[in-house]
């Protein structure tokens, strides 16, 4: 585990927002084949685990500025230091009740991801990251995984929401990455996505048009465990492109080059 002022700050702020979600969590199946369906329940959920992660973090470092994912930006005094916070990750996940879901929070210093952590409170695993202090996942080092072969690589990849994104294109991809590779999810949370590549047991992820509070917190897990991570095309930054490719060096450069060539 990493013991540093921050990480104290992040973790209590993930673990008192996560109480509530998981008895709201328990309130789904009852929900699920109500008429109404489960719909509003879920935002309220949502927005309440975002109020609890605002009021903890900004009471520790008051002067750092937000993007939350329900309430927007919100300024800070302190314009080096930006937090990027998912209160629910896995939204869909949660409505379904498929218990696939997260809390995510990353610090961003600089334009740099500094700080992560990723909380999936119906697994109880927390996984954390700090800039040159490792990766962890509970009390354990990770490590992204060590596979060489893409015939062997398990990939995840996201699919934009209805009426958002490139469908073609994405479809053009996963047929591509299908067609060499030992497998592909589409598992329902980029930031456990990002989380699972960390501790190898996803080999690669792609995705596209997600936003920063999606995959802040995995940016620097991914970096802390060994792993390579860029935006889609492999050029730039994922936080500014909002979009990511992960693996380990030598499969995020064969996915790199599978993806370029079905763009063309
Ligand atoms: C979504 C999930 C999903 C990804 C979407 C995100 P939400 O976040 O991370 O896996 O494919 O692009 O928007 O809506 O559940 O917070
Ligand atoms: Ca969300
Ligand atoms: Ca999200």
């Amino acid at each position: 585990m990493i013991s540093s002022p921050l990480m104290t700050v992040m973790v209590d702020a993930v673990r008192k927002a996560s109480r509530g979600l998981r008895r709201d969590y328990g309130e789904i199946e009852n929900l699920q084949v109500s008429r109404k369906g489960p719909g509003d329940f879920v935002s309220a959920a949502d927005r309440k685990a975002e109020e609890v992660l605002r009021d903890a973090l900004t009471k520790a470092r008051p002067g750092y500025g937000m993007v939350l994912e329900e309430s927007g930006i919100v300024e800070g005094t302190d314009k080096s230091h930006v937090w990027h916070v998912d209160p629910l990750d896995g939204t869909s996940n949660f409505l379904h009740g498929i218990p696939h879901f997260a809390i995510s929070v990353g610090l961003e210093r600089e334009g740099q991801v500094v700080a992560g952590v990723i909380y999936d409170p119906v697994k109880d695993e927390l996984f954390v990251a700090e800039r040159g202090k490792g990766a962890y996942l509970n009390n354990r080092r990770l490590r992204v995984s060590g596979r060489v072969d893409m015939a062997d690589a398990l990939s995840a990849y996201g699919t934009p929401y209805l009426g958002r994104g490139n469908h073609p294109r994405l479809l053009r991809e996963v047929a591509a990455v299908m067609a060499v590779s030992g497998g592909t999810r589409r598992m329902g949370s980029a930031a456990l996505d990002l989380a699972y590549v960390a501790c190898g047991r996803l080999d690669l992820y792609w995705e596209r048009d997600l936003q920063t509070w999606d995959i802040a917190a995995g940016i620097i897990l991914v970096r802390e465990a060994g792993g390579f991570v860029t935006s889609a095309d492999g050029a730039s930054e994922p936080l500014a492109a909002k979009s990511v490719a992960c693996g380990n060096e030598g499969l995020h450069r064969e996915l790199v080059a599978i993806l370029r060539k079905v763009n063309g």
